[in-house]
This record gives C-alpha cells, structure tokens and sequence, in this order.
C-alpha cells in the first residue's frame, strides 16, 4: 500500500505499516518498500535507523522501544535531571510498562515514533537515549522531537547525533504525508538542550511562554526539510 498524497488519505490509515523496514545510515539513506506487512496485519514496527560513529562514541543504533526495555528504562529514569525534564514519570515497572505501551500506541497509529539509541558494547547493547517524533499527521506540515540521554553517556554527542539521523528520517519518510519542519522546544534555562537544537541545525525562532507542566518560558527551534544540520 502506498501513501496518498496531502488530502487524499483516508481516515484511519496506517500511514505506518508494521513490518516497514527502514535502513538510513544518516548520509541521506532512503526508506524501504512501504508497506511490507501491509492488509492491516499487526506486528512490531522493525526501522532501524543508524548515526555514524565519531571520535568520542561508536555508531549508534536507533530502533523502535521493546518490552524487554523495561529494566533500562526504569534504571535511567532514576536521574532527577531526566525526571526534571520529562512529563511522565517512570519510577517503577508498571509504570515501564505504561511508558512502553503508550510509546507502542505511538508507533500503531504513525502519529509519534519513539526510538531506543543504543551504544553496542563487547557484552552487550547499552541504551544511552531516547529521540521522539510526535505530532505527526497525514497533511500536517509540521511536527516537533524530542530527546533525552542517559545521565552516564551525556556530554558525547550522542543526542545531536541520533537527532540527526531521526530528523532525515522523518523528513524523508513523511515528505509524502506532507511534512516540511519540525520544530524543537526547551525551557530557557536548559541550555544543554538549546545546544543540541544548535548542533544539528535547528535554529532559534521564537520565545513561547511557559506551558505547564514546565514553569518557565521556553525557546522554539526549528529545522526545515532539505537544511542542512
Ligand atoms: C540535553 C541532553 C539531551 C544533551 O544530550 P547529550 O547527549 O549529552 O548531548 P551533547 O553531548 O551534545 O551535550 C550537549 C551539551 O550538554 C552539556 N554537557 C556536556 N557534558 C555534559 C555532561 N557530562 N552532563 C550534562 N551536560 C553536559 C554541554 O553544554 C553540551 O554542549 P557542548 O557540546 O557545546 O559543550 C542531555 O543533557 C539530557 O538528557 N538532559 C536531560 C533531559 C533533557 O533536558 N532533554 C531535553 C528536553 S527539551
């Protein structure tokens, strides 16, 4: 099944077939054959998307969050700067449990598509990050990401890199849908956040006033399709 264009898509479409498999390696990869699970079969979602490495970290993998998460997820979640930042808390494994299916629904329905970055090690991958695309919509131009590292892997460019490779993802798997920007928002006085939008190209365009649950004014950043980071 392929993807109508703006206006021509039916209500209730899976814009994101399960079994659709992606391979971008960051350097302006392309997607799959859509639609590889098509007839509305359920299944897990399998895009595996990569960033290359770099001189401080090995290649980063980027794939869908698995229930089998759940241990890791719960563990960084222990980090009250990620707790500060984040709407919805994980303090125990039911509320694993929540956060993974909620993320599950996201990916079912095409509208957020929530990826795991792991960093394989010799015994084994270990999960440094989280990247997010929601407000995603058939005809919509715009949407937003989002994005959080874990307490022990920061200050390696791990989220400007896996940003990377999420954003020409989604700018390419979505341009038929009709998205052209995406837009990165942080509170003002998170300038570790303000410096990944900078370092992978989505710049300052606005100050937007404070929208609960976050107390204070935040910054909009934004990226277009076809800017460079
Ligand atoms: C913001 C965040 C995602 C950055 O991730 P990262 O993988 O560490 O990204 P970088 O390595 O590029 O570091 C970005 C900035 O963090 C700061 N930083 C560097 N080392 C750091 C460390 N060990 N711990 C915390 N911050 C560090 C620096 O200001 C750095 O900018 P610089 O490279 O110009 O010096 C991470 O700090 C985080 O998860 N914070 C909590 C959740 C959050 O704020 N999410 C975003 C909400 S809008």
């Amino acid at each position: 099944m392929s993807e109508g264009p703006v206006g021509r898509v039916p209500p209730g479409i899976r814009w994101l077939e399960p079994g659709h498999r992606v391979r971008n390696r960051a350097t302006g990869g392309c997607p799959g054959p859509a639609g590889t699970g098509a007839g509305g079969q359920t299944g897990p979602v399998t895009i595996t998307l990569h960033a290359p490495a770099s001189p401080a970290a090995p290649e980063l993998v980027l794939r869908p969050w698995r229930a089998e998460d759940a241990d890791a997820l719960v563990d960084v979640y222990r980090d009250p700067v990620l707790r500060q930042w984040t709407t919805v808390p994980v303090s125990s494994h039911a509320e694993a449990r929540r956060w993974l299916a909620d993320v599950r629904e996201g990916w079912d329905s095409g509208h957020r598509c929530t990826f795991a970055v792991l960093e394989p090690l010799p015994d084994g991958d270990r999960l440094v990050a989280n990247v997010v695309v929601k407000r995603l919509a058939p005809g919509r131009e715009h949407a937003e990401v989002g994005y959080w590292t874990a307490a022990a892997a920061r200050g390696r460019g791990i989220a400007p890199r896996a940003l990377e490779a999420v954003t020409r993802w989604a700018f390419d798997r979505f341009a038929a849908a009709g998205l052209t920007r995406l837009d990165l928002l942080h509170q003002v006085d998170n300038p570790a956040s303000c410096r990944v939008a900078e370092k992978t190209g989505y710049r300052f365009q606005e100050v937007l006033p404070a929208r609960p649950p976050f107390p204070r004014d935040g910054h909009r950043h934004a990226r277009w399709a076809g800017s460079p980071a």
